[in-house]
């Protein structure tokens, strides 16, 4: 059982209000109350809001349905949210909401400082564990996803309440250490370090550098992969002894660590993704023997083959497995977790576990979000359950959220065109430049200094890129296609952003000519509809939090862009001698863009000011 529910206060919205007195109304009747759901109406043009439960509970009850919709539209004589409440075909019920009602909404969403948005009934400490970029290897397209993913639940989660700590968990431990190491002892045998007898002196600047290690650890990695025996015993031996403390080996490593460390922060800023700690698989090791011995004393430790393993499986839980001879055999399933290999190295499953009682130690979570590739699914069964297992945490506090693959035009993950993956700095810079193009083509931003018009190029890359990741469901593989994400049309960031610009301007226009924005009254269709996109928000988060799903605040804050243009067609802002109307409809403007605002800010992204 997970230790908390997770439930929202200072909520509301007249999705959850109406199904609220909809099922009081079905109780009253005597019927049960989840059927009293109100959702927003399949038919907007007849209604704003249907609910279906007459239809559900008839049939048992042996009623009419429509006897049983007229029972509980009684209920609702006389609420004065409503304009009309009618029961259509077999038994639904539409509720259309009256102006008032919606005017009043709109008014109190612009003296909410949160602008509607919900808090956590209970806060919680939630640990974020996203980014997981690795020393040397340069982060690539799949890197992205998961920054941009766990950036914007980060926001979402802090935003509506929770004390968050994002954690890059930063891969410096495993075998690519060693393979530096050898890779550059090759190259540079002179280095002092490379002395067994190494005792110092550290000097502070590095003489490794990022291209040092850009050049050195995909030399290493091909030679690994074309089976290398030598380099890789060398490397697996270096990386032991660097493990195991000897000094020239951890200097040059924290040489390495801090050179990838600063490029990575770089990339990262440049998307506007943050972390509040660079711990890394290092921090852990402490924790390692310990925990060896731990598990050890509560029994979960067996020895298989000369490797330490922990069955994680429950009985019964097996799937069929080929050997080489052609026989099939039932092994467990998830497999065991190996935690120590036979050559008496801790592996990545344990770094994780070890990880885990870290952060219990440390900072106590009451849930840890692993925004992970899917494909280390198992990976991540296996850590949970021998940390849960081993009591370092209660079932349902540890959680992969797990993201799909960025694929290219052929449907397999994405690669560049000499067949390597494309680097984060320089998908940024290709974004950058992109977004520069598309910019003059629409002929937007000319009035701007040259600083303006970089800083809005570079807001409609990040736009474009983040944007894209966040309007898919974090599990949908999709294909990466810059020039249809940096459209400034359709569902893409840079429309997100003109859209806030256009805001904006008629914000300015009208400061410029003495108008203010001042109480709401719809009247309009194109009005209503927009105050009732805006009125979704509440539960929009609400969805985004309990399924750690950003895709759903995108789709909101697209629809909301979508509402106001469809609004500003059809409702003119700044013409016409009614003051009254100029400024309702000017502060309807003002709470759209208020709202578009956070809700970018959510994603992790920012309007320009100008276009
Ligand atoms: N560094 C890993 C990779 O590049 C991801 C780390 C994910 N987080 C974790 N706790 N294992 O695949």
């Amino acid at each position: 059982m997970p230790a908390f529910t997770e439930a929202f206060i200072e909520s509301r919205d007249f999705k959850t209000e109406l199904s609220a007195s909809a099922a009081s109304a079905f109780v009253a009747e005597g019927f049960d109350a989840s059927v009293g759901r109100v959702n927003a109406s399949d038919r907007p043009d007849l209604a704003d809001f249907q609910c279906n439960g007459a239809l559900a509970v008839a049939k048992a009850a042996k009623a009419n349905p429509r006897e049983v919709a007229a029972k509980i539209a009684s209920h609702f004589d006389g609420d004065t949210r409503l304009d009309k409440l009618e029961i259509a075909g077999p038994g639904f019920l539409n509720f259309t909401l009256s102006h008032g009602a919606l005017s009043d909404r709109a008014n109190a969403l612009a003296s909410d400082p949160r602008i509607g948005a919900p808090k956590v009934a209970q806060r919680r400490k939630v640990m974020i564990d996203f980014g997981g970029p690795n020393v040397a290897k340069e982060m690539h397209i799949g890197h992205l996803r998961t920054a941009v993913i766990g950036e914007s639940l980060k926001r979402t989660l802090r935003f509506l309440g929770d004390e968050v700590i994002g954690d890059a968990h930063f891969g410096d431990w495993g075998l690519q250490m060693g393979q530096l190491i050898v890779g550059l002892s090759e190259e540079q045998p002179d280095l002092p370090y490379f002395d067994a007898g190494f005792t110092g002196p550290y000097p502070a600047e590095s003489p490794v550098t990022l291209a040092d290690l850009g050049r050195i650890y995909p030399k290493s990695s091909a030679r690994i992969k074309a089976k290398d025996a030598d380099f890789l015993a060398a490397a697996r031996k270096a990386t032991k002894e660097l493990q195991d403390g000897r000094p020239g080996y951890r200097a040059l490593w924290q040489h390495f660590v801090v050179v990838s460390r600063e490029a990575l922060k770089r990339d990262y800023a440049a998307l506007g993704v943050e972390f509040d700690l660079w711990y890394g698989e290092s921090d852990a090791d402490p924790y390692v023997e310990p925990m060896i011995a731990d598990l050890k004393a509560k029994g979960l430790l067996v020895e298989d083959n000369g490797a330490q393993v922990v069955h994680v499986a429950r009985p019964g839980e097996t799937r069929k497995k080929k050997l080489d001879d052609g026989s099939v055999v039932e092994v467990p399933s998830p497999p065991p977790l190996l935690a120590v290999s036979s050559e008496g190295s801790a592996m990545y499953g344990t770094t994780d576990v070890a990880t885990i009682v870290q952060r219990q130690k440390e900072f106590g979570p009451d849930l840890s979000l692993y925004i992970v590739d899917q494909r280390q699914a198992e990976h991540f069964e296996q850590v949970f359950r021998t940390a849960y297992l081993a009591g370092y945490a209660q079932e349902g506090q540890l959680e992969h959220a797990a993201n799909g693959t960025v694929n290219g035009p052929d449907g397999t993950p994405f690669k560049t065109r000499d067949g390597g993956t494309l680097k984060l700095g320089d998908l940024i810079s290709q974004a950058v430049e992109k977004a520069n193009a598309r910019l003059h083509e629409a002929g937007l931003g000319e009035g701007l200094s040259e600083d303006a018009f970089a800083d809005t190029a570079h807001k409609v890359a990040v736009a474009a890129l983040k944007f894209a990741e966040l309007s898919n469901h974090r599990l949908t593989n999709y294909i990466f296609d810059l020039d249809r994400f940096m459209s400034f049309e359709g569902k893409t960031g840079p429309y997100l952003l003109y859209q806030a610009v256009r805001m904006k301007s008629i914000l300015r226009k009208a400061g410029e000519q003495g108008l203010a924005a001042g109480l709401i009254a719809v009247a309009e269709p194109a009005e209503r509809e927009l105050v009732l996109l805006l009125d979704g928000f509440d539960n929009a988060l609400k969805e985004t939090y309990l399924k750690r799903a950003p895709n759903i605040l995108a789709d909101h804050v697209y629809r909301l862009a979508q509402g106001f243009s469809k609004f500003y067609a059809a409702c003119p802002v700044l013409v016409g001698e009614d003051a009254a109307l100029k400024a309702s409809r000017l502060g309807l403007v003002s709470l759209t863009l208020r709202q578009l605002e956070l809700g970018l800010d959510l994603m992790g992204l920012s309007a320009p000011d100008q276009m």
